[in-house]
């Protein structure tokens, strides 16, 4: 838990002890535990900056422990999920069955070449979830750039509030970086993390400029980065940033990107998806101390 956090929770505490609680402080209570969100004005789109990437729960089809864990993101404030061919309708089923169809912003991939059976997903998905609309229709840009007159008419039409594309290497940055250059991309996902700063040469700098919403893949790169720290004690200085355990020294430091959005951290295990999520909370570091956790993790 973030040490501002900790330190709220406990004058809290102290103080609720002795005092009758008002219900104006059980509301600062309730809202210190979600997650803040990050809001892109040109794309309208406001999201909590930790998310869940396309868990093994998911792709299993294992519902009930889905459930598990997007109540644990919804208790969180969180809202973003990414999902991806039959993973879409596992978190559905699961939003349905939690009620939480509406809360949720979920990240889906539509990839058929055939647009009448992406259309049907589509609407699967509405039906399932109770939504009105989908948030986000998305894909690989090597799908998306030759299809992207079918997701400006999606759009157009009202069948998703965004549309985007998603990749995680860089090899994909010029095309992506080609589509953001028409000014109708509403949100890009890509991959960031001390150990891979490629994408802030660039493609981050231009949403930036242009407004686009940015998700990050990635943070752990797929977890090597914890092979790489293991056995290793996090430095004493990431206190200053509220920043404990290795999950958060990675997380702290993509947030820390002014363009970023949301981080994406893929996991089934819940203690891991607490972790993760705590790491939201609290101060992040300046420019001078990113520069430092990279030459931290790169002389380990
Ligand atoms: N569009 C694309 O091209 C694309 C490509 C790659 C990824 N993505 C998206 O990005 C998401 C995340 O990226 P990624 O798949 O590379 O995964 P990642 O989040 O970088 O790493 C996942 C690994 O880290 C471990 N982990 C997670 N939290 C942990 C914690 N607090 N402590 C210790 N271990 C932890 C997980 O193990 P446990 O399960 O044991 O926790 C798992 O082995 C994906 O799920 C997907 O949605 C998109």
């Amino acid at each position: 838990m973030a040490a501002t956090r900790r330190a709220f929770i406990k004058n809290f505490a102290i103080a609720g002890s002795a005092l009758a609680v008002p219900s104006a402080w059980q509301r600062v209570l309730a809202d210190s535990k979600k997650l803040p969100r990050r809001s892109v004005a040109a794309s309208g789109l406001e999201l909590p900056v930790v998310g869940l990437g396309n868990s093994n729960v998911f792709r299993e089809g294992d519902v009930q422990a889905s459930m598990g864990l997007m109540e644990l993101l919804h208790q969180h404030g969180g809202s973003y999920i990414d999902c991806i061919g039959p993973s879409r309708f596992v978190v559905a089923e699961a939003a349905g069955n939690l009620g939480i169809g509406n809360k949720l912003f979920l990240g889906s991939y539509f990839s058929d070449d055939d647009e009448a059976t992406n259309r049907a997903d589509a609407q699967r998905l509405l039906e399932m979830t109770g939504k009105s609309q989908l948030d986000v229709m998305q894909s690989y840009p090597e799908f998306v750039i030759p299809n992207w007159d079918h997701f400006r008419r999606w759009k157009d039409e009202g069948l998703t509030r965004f549309i985007g594309m998603a990749r995680h290497r860089s090899e994909y940055y010029e095309s992506m970086m080609g589509l953001m250059e028409t000014g109708t991309v509403d949100i890009i996902q890509v991959n960031y993390s001390p150990l891979e700063t490629e994408a802030d040469q660039a493609i981050l700098p231009m949403a930036l400029d242009k407004g686009v919403a940015v998700t990050i893949n990635r943070p752990f790169i797929n977890g090597e980065y914890f092979s790489l720290v293991r056995g290793h004690e996090v430095p004493e200085w990431a206190s200053e940033f509220d920043c404990d355990n290795w999950a958060a020294f990675s997380i702290k430091f993509i947030l820390s990107h002014p363009a970023v959005t949301c981080v994406l951290t893929e996991t089934a295990n819940p203690k891991h998806a607490t972790q993760n999520m705590e790491a939201g909370f609290g101060r992040l570091p300046d420019q001078k101390t990113r520069q430092r956790m990279v030459s931290y993790l790169q002389n380990l």
